[in-house]
């Protein structure tokens, strides 16, 4: 599935940066591109960050 129409950035894309080290949407779009264009993935972006972050936290906890 995209995230990102403008760019063509799928999610599993968007997740492998954020898991690489991207922590905001400024270092997903330089990473991947994804949130470059008009700016309306950016919510969903977020989304992505705050899941991982929760994964990762989760999985430290566990
Ligand atoms: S849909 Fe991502 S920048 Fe437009």
């Amino acid at each position: 599935m995209f995230v990102c129409i403008c760019e063509r950035v799928r999610e599993c894309e968007v997740r492998s940066v954020i898991r690489a080290g991207a922590r905001c949407e400024e270092s997903v779009g330089e990473a991947c591109g994804a949130g470059t264009g008009c700016g309306s993935c950016l919510d969903r972006i977020c989304d992505l960050i705050d899941e991982e972050k929760t994964d990762t936290l989760v999985a430290i906890a566990a």
